[in-house]
């Protein structure tokens, strides 16, 4: 497995970068230059760069099969256009070095409610509006992509302890009753999905 990781420092980065290199990837990873990992191993490389920047993520994606975008902002008060400007500078970069598979992270919000609502407009506490739009904005962008294979992520309220190694996931909705997930069992399911393509085009609700 080859792939270009983009936010290979962040908590679902840094654990989908130790499982990859676990499992016998050969991984690039890109990370904020101020936000580096402390990976050391013969097959990983780091570009420091911003996901939003269209050559920076095609330096992390040349030669690779495999596209994981896993950025996030811990800051709640950052711009609210991380996501979409970085799955239109990694779809962009992705064309220029043709590479077709793409998995991205995004948040439970842009599921599906049996209202008919995305789940983030009825749970508004658990997604911030700006948040929200965000996401909904990225993912709406996506579904205008006919080029790239491409898997959104939607995680449940995430943690970072121990992976517990068995979870449920759902097509395009929250699993029932769902309410929590570790970033080390989103990596794990991140690594299944690229090459089985099970939910190509599609969301995936994953929890507990
Ligand atoms: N936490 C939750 O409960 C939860 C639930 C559902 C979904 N999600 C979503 O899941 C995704 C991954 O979550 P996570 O907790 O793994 O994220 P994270 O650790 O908060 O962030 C991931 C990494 O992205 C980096 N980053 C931020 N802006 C960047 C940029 N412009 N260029 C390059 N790297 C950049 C971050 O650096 P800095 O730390 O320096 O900013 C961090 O290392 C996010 O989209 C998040 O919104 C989170």
């Amino acid at each position: 497995m080859n792939i270009g990781i983009i936010g290979a420092a962040g908590r679902v980065g840094s654990r989908l970068t130790e499982q990859a290199l676990a499992r016998e990837a050969v991984v690039r990873g890109l990370c904020l230059a101020s936000d580096r990992p402390q990976v050391r191993h013969p097959r990983f490389s780091l570009v420091a760069g911003d996901a939003r920047n269209v050559e920076h993520v095609r330096q992390t994606i040349a030669g690779k099969d495999f596209v994981v975008l896993a950025v996030g902002s811990r800051c709640i008060d950052s711009p609210h256009t991380l996501h979409t400007e970085s799955v239109r500078a990694t779809v962009a970069a992705m064309r220029q070095a043709d590479v077709r598979r793409l998995v991205a992270i995004l948040g439970s919000g842009i599921l599906d409610h049996h209202t008919g609502l995305p789940l983030g407009c009825v749970q508004r506490l658990n997604t911030p509006t700006a948040w929200l739009e965000d996401y909904l904005a990225a993912y709406e962008f996506l579904t205008t992509v006919d080029d790239v294979d491409w898997t959104l992520i939607c995680p449940v309220l995430m943690s970072d302890h121990s992976p517990r190694g068995h979870y449920r996931v759902s097509a395009n909705r929250l699993p029932e009753g769902g309410r929590h997930i570790e970033a080390g069992d989103v990596a794990d399911f991140i690594l299944k999905e690229l090459e089985s393509r099970q939910f190509d085009r599609q969301r995936v609700g994953i929890a507990y």
